[in-house]
């Protein structure tokens, strides 16, 4: 009887676990989880939780009609999550980004994005998790990188990146984790107390030639990733 028991909360478990996205500790699956293609889309009968618009590719650069996708983004509007990861996209999809309000994480990694739309925060109100690793973002000399009150996680590794300014994460109040890991970084000194609410930064596999001290990144920091710094020569050498 008590095994029943179990075996029967756990399929329970499971059941509920199925429509939930990843936002919610389950990666999207099949069943919660709408794909636009390039002629033909394709939804589940339940509760959209996910937007998968990597076989879309083809039709991104073109100005998107809208229009003719109008159903579609009714029908996946309380999605949270949005794929276009892994298909070397080169701009930011800010006609698909804007579709879907309720977005919370957005993943764009893997791709050949140079520039992020700085007010993010119009894009997507919602946003918490913003994926761009392994890309080629670059970042803007006198201006914030994005704006969002509301976003808490930045994937940044493997961009490339050599400098960031002191304006560079000014906008983003509520970031707790940032990736920056490697990158080509010498000195993390320009955001220094730009972050009030950091909890974990990711800096390995950098340039840096000292590392600060926690507190003086930011007074909240509580996890800090230093290892393994690159050297110079390794940097010569190709
Ligand atoms: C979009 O709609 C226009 C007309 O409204 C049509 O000519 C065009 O073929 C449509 N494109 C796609 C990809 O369905
Ligand atoms: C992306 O580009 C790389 C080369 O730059 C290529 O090897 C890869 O197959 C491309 N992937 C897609 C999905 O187009």
């Amino acid at each position: 009887m008590r095994l029943f028991l179990v075996v029967f909360l756990t399929f329970v478990v499971l059941l509920n676990n199925i429509d939930a996205s990843f936002l919610f500790g389950q990666p999207c699956s099949i069943r919660n989880t709408a794909y636009l293609k390039v002629h033909k889309w394709i939804a589940p009968p339940g509760e959209i939780n996910c937007v998968d618009v990597t076989g879309f590719k083809k039709n991104m650069h073109n100005k998107i009609r809208l229009s003719n996708y109008t159903n579609f983004f009714n029908k996946a509007s309380n999605a949270d999550t949005l794929y276009a990861d892994h298909i070397n996209i080169t701009r930011f999809p800010i006609l698909i980004v804007k579709s879907l309000p309720n977005l919370e994480l957005i993943d764009l990694s893997g791709n050949k994005i140079r520039k992020l739309p700085t007010k993010m925060f119009r894009l997507a109100p919602k946003l918490k998790k913003l994926l761009v690793s392994d890309n080629k973002i670059m970042i803007p000399k006198r201006v914030s990188l994005i704006s969002s009150i509301t976003l808490q996680t930045l994937m940044l590794s493997n961009n490339g990146i050599h400098t960031i300014y002191k304006y560079t994460f000014r906008k983003l109040p509520n970031l707790e984790v940032l990736y920056l890991d490697n990158n080509n970084l010498k000195t993390l000194n320009p955001m220094f107390g730009t972050l009030p609410n950091l909890k974990m930064l990711h800096v390995g596999r950098n340039y840096l030639t000292a590392i600060p001290p926690k507190e003086l990144v930011s007074k909240s920091l509580r996890q800090f990733i230093t290892k393994t710094q690159k050297k110079d020569i390794e940097k010569r050498s190709y």
